[in-house]
């Protein structure tokens, strides 16, 4: 059942900004233009150096923390947290305008060593108070946080990794996701993995089955991260946009967490790129360091920037990919218990400002909302939608927007990603509720 009302044209108040790098000029910017963000993978200890700030500060809008937002590195004593070596990191991205993805609040690796050597209920108690205090001491200053990383075996199992958080029972992953939302609404929360990118892989499906039993009880998770670390033992493959697709058919967004490619060959940064940018839910892409020499897998030369700091032929390709790409063009995703809905019919754009559509998928008990604000004849930067939400219809989690009120009338705003909209182009964006959401009306306000 999709659900069309155009929303109010409404004159907004020019925003003030700091003046964005030209559209199609940047990583990020080119990206933004696409309700996407591009992001990178940050080592602390390098922001003293001006040649990679220079890089970074002028291509990327989003900041994963390579390191220092880890178990090892938050809580090196139990009960003890040190915050100051990521606290550095998020605030120079803030401050310059770039979002953050935490990464990692529960991870068999990298634990200090007094989790290590931890099992049974104390160490599960260990973790969902890391869980807590890590998420609580970030609130509000990540946008999503890579939950737990890593807990799939490799191989032909589909199976879980065995680890000592696994030892404390299968239910570990989703008790660490409700401490997460507890301690952070306002988070998009991911599961994050390697070796997930190929559909026909035993960890694929694995994966896929768990966000799938997750979504139908209520599980809060928000999306799936695919590091995304291709090699030639684990190289690109054709279907990794079904791979995408399928899981965003769950209700969940995608997003390219640590991408890496061995060679970084042109062709096979493009084909990730044109991948992302095919799946409406595929929120942006994480290459995992700037220069080659910032890389795990440095003599791979896997990234995009050579060690003096200039571009690669993969970083021509990457932004030729942004640029020549196109706004999300799949129909809002299904949960895969309801019929297909059918994508939104937009309005023609108007003299300006903005309208917003909604196509519902409704299931016994709750449904999903997706919204796509669509720019008039000028170009946004940044929306506002209003919804007055049925009685008994109660807000659970969002992706890419950000709300007030979870009932009644509902104010959503742009994230950092997508508030930049092309005249006559739009963003998709949405949330998922209990109860029934009869005939919703949405407007849309510029800002
Ligand atoms: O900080 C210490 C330093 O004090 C010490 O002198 C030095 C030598 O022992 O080690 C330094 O710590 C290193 C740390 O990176 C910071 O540089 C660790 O040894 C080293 O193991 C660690 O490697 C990181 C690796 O995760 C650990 O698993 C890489 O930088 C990081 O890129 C990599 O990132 C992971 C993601 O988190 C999850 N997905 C896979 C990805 C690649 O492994």
């Amino acid at each position: 059942m999709a659900l069309t009302a155009a929303g109010a044209l409404a004159a907004g108040m020019a925003l003030f900004m700091t003046a964005p790098a030209a559209a199609g000029t940047t990583l990020g910017a080119s990206a933004a233009e696409k309700g996407r963000y591009f992001g990178t993978a940050v080592a602390g200890f390098k922001l003293s150096d001006s040649a990679y700030t220079t890089i970074l500060n002028r291509e990327f809008n989003m900041v994963t923390a390579e390191n220092e937002m880890k178990m090892n590195a938050t809580e090196p004593q139990q009960g003890q947290f040190s915050y100051g070596a990521a606290d550095q990191i998020v605030n120079h991205a803030r401050s310059r305008g770039m979002s953050v993805r935490g990464h990692t609040l529960a991870w068999h690796s990298q634990q200090p060593g007094w989790m290590e050597s931890m099992s049974g209920s104390a160490l599960r108690s260990a973790m969902l108070n890391h869980v807590t205090q890590v998420a609580t001491h970030f609130r509000g200053q990540v946008v999503a946080w890579d939950v737990v990383n890593e807990a799939f075996a490799d191989g032909s199992s589909g199976a879980r990794r065995d680890s000592n958080l696994q030892r404390t029972g299968n239910d570990w992953i989703e008790a660490a996701f409700r401490a997460a939302r507890a301690a952070d609404p306002g988070a998009k929360l991911c599961y994050n993995d390697y070796n997930t990118d190929n559909w026909t892989h035993a960890k694929t499906q694995g994966v896929y089955n768990m966000v799938r039993d997750f979504k139908q009880r209520g599980v809060p998770i928000d999306c799936v991260g695919f590091q995304a670390h291709f090699n030639n033992d684990s190289p690109y493959v054709s279907n990794f946009r079904t791979t995408l697709s399928s899981f965003a058919a769950l209700g969940v967004d995608v997003q390219i967490t640590e991408l890496d490619i061995q060679g970084a060959s042109a062709n096979t940064y493009r084909s990730v790129v044109e991948d992302c940018l095919a799946v409406a839910r595929c929120n942006g892409i994480t290459v995992w360091g700037i220069r080659d020499s910032d890389s795990w897998r440095a003599s791979q030369t896997p990234l995009l920037f050579n060690n003096n700091g200039s571009k690669k032929p993969a970083y021509d390709a990457v932004l030729a990919a942004l640029n020549n790409g196109t706004t999300p063009t799949d129909p809002p995703t299904d949960p895969p218990t309801d019929p297909p809905t059918d994508p939104p019919t937009t309005p023609p754009p108007g003299p300006g400002g903005c309208t917003a559509t909604v196509s519902v998928n409704q299931w016994t008990g709750g449904f999903v909302a997706n919204v796509r604000v669509t720019a008039g004849s000028s170009a946004l930067n940044g929306w506002t939608v209003t919804i007055a939400l049925p009685s008994g219809a109660t807000v659970t989690n969002a992706w890419s927007a950000n709300r007030s009120g979870n009932t009644g009338t509902t104010n959503w705003t742009n994230v950092a990603y997508n508030g930049q909209v092309g005249a006559g182009q739009f963003t998709e964006w949405g949330f998922q509720a209990n109860g029934t959401a009869g005939s919703l009306t949405p407007t849309c306000s510029a800002r």
